[in-house]
């Protein structure tokens, strides 16, 4: 049943993402399809799915606020481009295809990135029947999340432990920041859209974190398991890089376990909410399941 709502909404994802991406041209042509090549790549969609997800979880239907959603999924596309370059983890496969910078060049790659992080922010301020001051909460919410108190901030943490012996406490801060903060920040913005009570947002909160903490050990985990047709990137990523994982810091046994006291932590979060936070159970239990 989740899955097939999950598709669903991942379809209406992408169908916005279009309608969102031509809405004006651009100046150039081919800086429009390397963005197009990426965002439309495929792709779980899990941010905006989690927005949507926790919008439901707070009695509302969250498929209203797909303009923030799409934003979600552009940003997260920016830092995938990013992440795959050279002077970064210098991948060539993502989604299943080459990496943007492998078809456009380097140069198209971070502008093109730069061009969606930017996209992101104009498309939130389209977001339809929201009170100015709740969108305006969302936008500090997503513009911290993405920068240097979040995602950027933890790339940094992974690029200065390529090869070094880090603690586990700048591990759980990278974690946290490069892929926990913009998950925190899709669900605590579906929350807040919805305008949820203050206690239900501090569960969400703290489902939020497990979730990110959760993913990352299995994409981490995965990176030494996976399998690259299903995986649609890379296998053997971090070792390549000398990258500090949880996987390199502890075992892969241990690292599943990890994702899975996450995972518990995420649905004891969600104890006091009824059918309508099914979604988001059902969705962390799948993490430390998935393949891909
Ligand atoms: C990959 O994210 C990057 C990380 C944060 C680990 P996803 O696994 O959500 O990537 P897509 O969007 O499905 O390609
Ligand atoms: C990247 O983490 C997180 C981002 C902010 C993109 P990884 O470098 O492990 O992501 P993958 O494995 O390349 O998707
Ligand atoms: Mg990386
Ligand atoms: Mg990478
Ligand atoms: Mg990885």
């Amino acid at each position: 049943m989740f899955k097939n709502v999950w598709k669903r909404r991942a379809k209406l994802v992408e169908e916005d993402l279009i309608r969102e991406l031509h809405r004006r041209e651009f100046l150039d042509k081919n800086l429009t399809r390397a963005m197009e090549y990426s965002l439309l790549a495929g792709g779980k969609r899990l941010r905006p799915i989690l927005l949507m997800a926790a919008a439901d979880a707070s009695g509302t239907n969250g498929e209203k606020f797909i303009t923030v959603a799409d934003a979600l999924e552009m940003i997260h596309t920016y830092s995938l481009i990013h992440d795959d370059l050279p002077a970064m983890d210098d991948d060539d496969y993502r989604r299943g295809k080459l990496t943007n910078h492998k078809v456009f060049g380097e140069a198209m790659a971070i502008l093109a990135g730069d061009a969606l992080l930017t996209l992101a922010f104009e498309v939130i301020l389209r977001q339809k029947d929201v009170p100015n001051a709740i969108l305006l909460e969302v936008l500090e919410e997503i513009s911290v999340a993405a920068g240097a108190a979040g995602m950027v901030g933890g790339q940094v943490i992974d690029l200065r432990s390529e090869g070094v012996k880090i603690d586990f406490e700048t591990l759980k801060l990278m974690h946290r920041g490069k892929t926990g903060a913009l998950f925190r920040a899709a669900i605590r913005s579906g929350a807040i859209l919805a305008q949820s009570s203050p206690e239900k947002l501090e569960k969400l909160t703290i489902y939020a974190e497990n979730f990110g903490l959760a993913f990352q050990i299995t994409d981490d985990i995965l990176d030494v398991t996976g399998d690259e047709k299903i995986l649609g990137k890379p296998v053997g990523s971090d070792a390549k890089n000398l990258k500090s994982t949880y996987v390199s810091l502890t075992s892969l046994d241990a690292a599943k376990n990890f994702a899975q006291n996450a995972v518990d932590e995420a649905l004891n979060a969600l104890k006091n909410f009824g059918d309508e936070a099914n979604f988001l159970r059902e969705l962390v239990k799948y993490l430390v399941t998935r393949e891909k």
